[in-house]
C-alpha cells in the first residue's frame, strides 16, 4: 500500500488516496495549532506520537466492541484508514470540568461529575466551532436521528474503555474530543485521532496536565508532556 495524490491536508495531519478506494492513508504532522488556527507552532515528535497512540486506543476500542476506522500502521507517522465521510461534529466528553466547560459555566476546573457529559459542536473553523445541541444537528441535517443516537452511545462507551485504562496508568481522563464517520454503508465508525492533541490528561497524583494545554496555555513543558504519556502508555 502506498501514497498516491493528496486528498486533504488539515492542521495536524494529510490524508492521501491509496490503489483502494476504500482506504486512505492518514500522515501526522509535527504542527500544532491552537484557536481555529490562529496560534501555529510545532511539538517535535508529536506526529509519531500521536499516531502510535491513536493506532493502540483504536484497536484497544475495537476489541471492546466500538468499530473504527483502523486499517493498519504502514510507519511510523502514516496509517492506512477505511475511507469515510467525516460526520461534522466534535463529539466531546467530560468527566471533570476545564476548558471551555468552566469559561463558559463560570466554574473553576477539576470539579469530577457525578456522571460524564456529552456535548457537541459544529465542526466549522469559520464559525469557530459553535456548541450546538442534537436538534441543532438535525435541523442542519449535520447527521440523522439514528446516527446521533448511535454517536451518543459509542462515545460515552469510548469513555468507560478509556477512563478505567488510564486510571491504571495513574491519569485522570478529564475530557476529549472524538470524531466519527460513515463508511460507503453508511456505518457510523470511529475516525480522526486519541492522542494528547485531542484529550486533556492530569497526573492522578499532582494534576500535572499531560496534553496539548501546555501548548494552548504557553507552559512550557511540551515535549516532556506527549514524551511521559508514551511512557506510560508503552513503557518507553
Ligand atoms: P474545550 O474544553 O476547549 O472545549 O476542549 C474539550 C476537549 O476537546 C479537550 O480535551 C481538547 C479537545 N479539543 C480538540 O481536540 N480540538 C479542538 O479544536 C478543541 C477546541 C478541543
Ligand atoms: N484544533 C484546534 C485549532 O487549531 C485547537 C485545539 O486543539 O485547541 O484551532
Amino acid at each position: 500500500m502506498s501514497k498516491l495524490q493528496q486528498l486533504y491536508e488539515g492542521k495536524a495531519k494529510r490524508v492521501y488516496a491509496t490503489q483502494n478506494a476504500d482506504e486512505v492513508i492518514v500522515s501526522y504532522k509535527d504542527d500544532a495549532t491552537a484557536l481555529d488556527g490562529l496560534k501555529k507552532g510545532t511539538i517535535s515528535g508529536k506526529g509519531a506520537i500521536n499516531n502510535r497512540m491513536t493506532n493502540f486506543f483504536m484497536q484497544m476500542l475495537e476489541k471492546e466492541g466500538v468499530p473504527t476506522h483502523f486499517v493498519e500502521e504502514l510507519n511510523d507517522r502514516e496509517t492506512v484508514v477505511k475511507k469515510v465521510s467525516i460526520v461534522p461534529l466534535e463529539v466531546i466528553i467530560r468527566n471533570i470540568s476545564a476548558g471551555s466547560f468552566a469559561k463558559r459555566y463560570g466554574v473553576e476546573e477539576g470539579i469530577v461529575f457525578a456522571e460524564p457529559t456529552i456535548e457537541f459542536s459544529y465542526k466549522n473553523d469559520d464559525l469557530h466551532d459553535p456548541l450546538i445541541n442534537s436538534y441543532h444537528a438535525l435541523a442542519l441535517n449535520l447527521a440523522t436521528k439514528e446516527e446521533i443516537k448511535r454517536i451518543k452511545e459509542l462515545a460515552f462507551k469510548v469513555n468507560d474503555v478509556l477512563k478505567a485504562y488510564f486510571l491504571k496508568l495513574n491519569v485522570k481522563l478529564v475530557d476529549f474530543k472524538l470524531e466519527f464517520g460513515r463508511l460507503s454503508d453508511g456505518t457510523i465508525v470511529l475516525a480522526d485521532e486519541i492522542s494528547p492533541d485531542t484529550c486533556r490528561f492530569w497526573d492522578a497524583d499532582t494534576n500535572e496536565k499531560l496534553d496539548k494545554d501546555r501548548f494552548r496555555r504557553d507552559m512550557g513543558g511540551v515535549e516532556d508532556a506527549y514524551n511521559e504519556m508514551m511512557r506510560r502508555v508503552f513503557g518507553e
